[in-house]
């Protein structure tokens, strides 16, 4: 557990016993492989940002833990088929689902925790609550087709990188603080403040992301670096250096994406710090960051305040 999870910790172990139970199912290797990528751990960021939004809105009931199961399972649900989509190897420390089981498993047992996201939802019986996470996940969706899309392509601009993460990852956390709020009840000023919180937070977590996938270690991260770069991924490091890093640096990067190779990795780590492109990612995550701080200021002063407030700098200062 981080620190921040100490301020919701029973609910906190209230939902990850749930999400354990909710992973039955009838056919044994959904249960695997269900089983074999949840109890890898995880930071469970997602789930927290639910319980802390609802409980610091002054939630009393119990529709929380389940609603953070739910973002939990859709969450696993996308690293499922996103290691299938970059053929990563290595997950939460382990074997990825995909290495070990193949695609197909790993996409099916994906699917099986997408609905069952969904059977959780209806049970809870919010309409608002449903709208939100349906929307969320349709446009996560979307968001890794557009990624898809870009790959391999050097000349996409800030504003495709942008609109990508705000899909692919900004919009769960969103969904997470915002309908945290909404189950409490909130004035709709207040899940607005908390939504906008979450997106800022989501925002600053993948751009560090895109720079761990360079400058993290493999033990601390649990993932591989470099994955990004053998899919020839565009994200902001890069299309940094393309604009700031000199001839060679830049002719270096434009061939590394386009032939979706990372062979030269270590030479193209080299060039992306030394022209200031990580530095400048991290510097547009910090201002996401304070963004997401700006945006709790109006809330009344709690222990969920300041976990949400120690999350937003974690989102930026963390190395895995
Ligand atoms: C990984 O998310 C996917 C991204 C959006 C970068 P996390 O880093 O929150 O993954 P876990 O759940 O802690 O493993
Ligand atoms: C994460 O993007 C987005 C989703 C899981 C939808 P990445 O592909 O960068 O995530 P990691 O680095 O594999 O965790
Ligand atoms: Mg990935
Ligand atoms: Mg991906
Ligand atoms: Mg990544």
């Amino acid at each position: 557990m981080l620190p921040f999870h100490q301020a919701a910790e029973s609910d906190f172990l209230k939902v990850n016993e749930l999400i354990v139970e909710q992973l039955h199912s009838e056919v044994g290797m959904v249960e695997n492989i269900g089983h074999y990528i949840i109890e890898a751990g995880g930071k469970r960021l997602r789930p927290l940002l639910v319980l802390l939004s609802a409980k610091s809105c002054g939630y009393a009931e119990q529709q929380h833990i389940p609603l953070a199961a739910v973002i939990e399972f859709i969450h696993t649900a996308t690293l499922l088929h996103d290691d299938v989509v970059d053929t990563s190897e290595l997950r939460r420390g382990r074997t990825t689902a995909n290495a070990k089981w193949g695609n197909a498993p790993s996409v099916l047992v994906g699917d099986f925790l997408y609905s069952r996201a969904f059977q959780m939802l209806v049970a809870i019986g919010n309409m608002d609550i449903m709208r939100i996470i349906a929307d969320a996940t349709n446009i996560i969706s979307e968001g890794e087709v557009q990624q898809l899309i870009n790959a391999g392509n050097p000349d996409i601009s800030e504003a495709d990188y942008y609109q990508v993460i705000k899909k692919k990852t900004a919009q769960l956390f969103e969904a997470a603080t915002h309908t945290g709020a909404v189950l409490s009840g909130a004035d709709r000023q207040v899940a607005e403040q908390l939504r906008v919180y979450g997106y800022h937070v989501g925002m600053a977590f993948q751009l560090v992301d895109d720079v761990l996938d360079y400058q993290g270690a493999s033990e601390d991260l649990g993932k591989n670096v470099g994955d990004d770069l053998a899919e020839g991924k565009p994200t902001l490091p890069l299309l940094y250096t393309l604009k700031n890093g000199n001839r060679d640096e830049q002719k270096l990067v434009r061939a590394a994406i386009e032939q979706g190779s990372a062979e030269h990795l270590e030479a193209i780590v080299e060039a992306i710090s030394r022209c200031g492109a990580l530095d400048y990612t991290l510097e547009q995550a910090r201002r996401h960051a304070a963004q997401a701080l700006d945006y709790l200021v109006a809330l009344s002063d709690s222990a969920e305040k300041t976990a949400l407030e120690k999350i937003a700098r974690f989102s930026v200062e963390r190395s895995y």
